[in-house]
């Protein structure tokens, strides 16, 4: 009855709500509704700072007893199982009763269930007048201990940017090979590492190098740093992520950022930029095209950032 085969769980503070639909945009090809996105694309809910939990649909029904009877006839048989109530948006089940809908569906499903340590997490839930029954995989928070990475400054973008720039670059799809041309500590490293990302990292100061390397070391995480101006890179990326030098007024600056632009342009035929003033022109004279952008404040900061999503022409 279902037309899609997933359901994507997403929350945002009202401050990323931008970049949350930018990463929709680029990765689903649609932003959320409700908070909720329904496609066919299987992503793993924890490359996304804002995807919560993929919702995997096995069966659904108009009405929650038509839903039972097709899971008792599906003929389950699973040790170690869990299942779970998801709260879709708009369900007005109260909690007593979504405990006891919790029990009638597993009471439909064989085995010892395992509420600590499951083996598999299935889940029900309504959502417009359509009952849902699935597995569910949640987002894992591991990447959090990433705020405590030993190396860091003034100059570093937040971890949840960080991890949605990587997740926006690579449009979910993890066997693109990425490039971060200005590292700095390496915060988009790490988050393309955790995520199983091929990723590589370069930056003109030696001090930024050294930090990035320590970063990556101290999570176990292999991956190349170059301690280079860009331009003088020659491999080739299918992504890259430029996170621009701030202070960009002067036109000595002016020139230093087209040729971080145009240098990276010429290593990846699609480039993500982040910067804090305007850069079309730059952006233009470097043989690229904007096909999407946002703009990002940065929480506690006066300033915002602007995402750009870029294309070589
Ligand atoms: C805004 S910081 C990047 C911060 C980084 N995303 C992080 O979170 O740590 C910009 C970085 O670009 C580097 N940079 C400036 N010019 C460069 C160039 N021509 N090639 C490579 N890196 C450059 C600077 O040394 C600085 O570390």
């Amino acid at each position: 009855m279902h037309t899609h085969s997933y359901i994507y769980s997403i929350n945002y503070d009202i401050h990323n709500e931008e970049l949350c639909k930018l990463e929709s945009r680029q990765i689903f090809g649609e932003e959320e509704q409700d908070n909720l996105l329904f496609s066919n694309l299987k992503l793993n809910p924890s490359i996304s700072p804002f995807i919560r939990s993929r919702f995997e649909l096995i069966l659904s029904a108009t009405d929650y007893s038509g839903l039972l009877e097709k899971i008792k006839q599906k003929n389950i048989h699973v040790d170690g199982f869990k299942v779970e109530y998801l709260v879709l948006s708009g369900d007005p089940t109260k909690y007593a009763d979504r405990l006891s809908k919790l029990k009638d569906t597993g009471y439909c499903i064989e085995g010892d269930p395992d509420y600590t340590n499951p083996s598999i997490t299935y889940a029900i839930g309504q959502y417009k007048n359509t009952w849902y029954f699935g597995v569910l995989t949640k987002h894992q928070t591991d990447w959090l201990a990433h705020k405590k990475k030993p190396c860091s400054f003034s100059s570093a973008i937040n971890m949840d940017i960080a991890k949605a720039l990587v997740g926006i670059a690579s449009k979910g799809d993890q066997n693109q090979r990425m490039l971060d041309a200005c590292c700095g500590v390496g915060t988009v490293m790490l988050e393309a590492c955790i995520a199983g990302f091929d990723i590589e990292g370069c930056d003109i100061n030696w001090k930024a190098c050294r930090s990035t390397r320590t970063n990556l070391a101290h999570y176990n995480y292999t991956a190349k740093v170059y301690r280079s101006d860009v331009k003088d890179l020659t491999q080739q990326y299918d992504t890259a992520i430029i996170d621009l030098p701030y202070n960009l007024y002067t036109s000595s600056n002016d020139a230093s950022t087209f040729n971080i632009i145009e240098s990276t342009a010429k290593l990846a035929p699609r480039v993500v930029i982040v910067s804090t003033v305007g850069i079309e022109t730059h952006i233009r004279n470097s043989g690229l095209k904007v096909s999407d952008s946002c703009t990002v404040e940065k929480k506690g900061k006066k300033f915002a950032r602007n995402i750009w999503v870029c294309e070589r022409m």
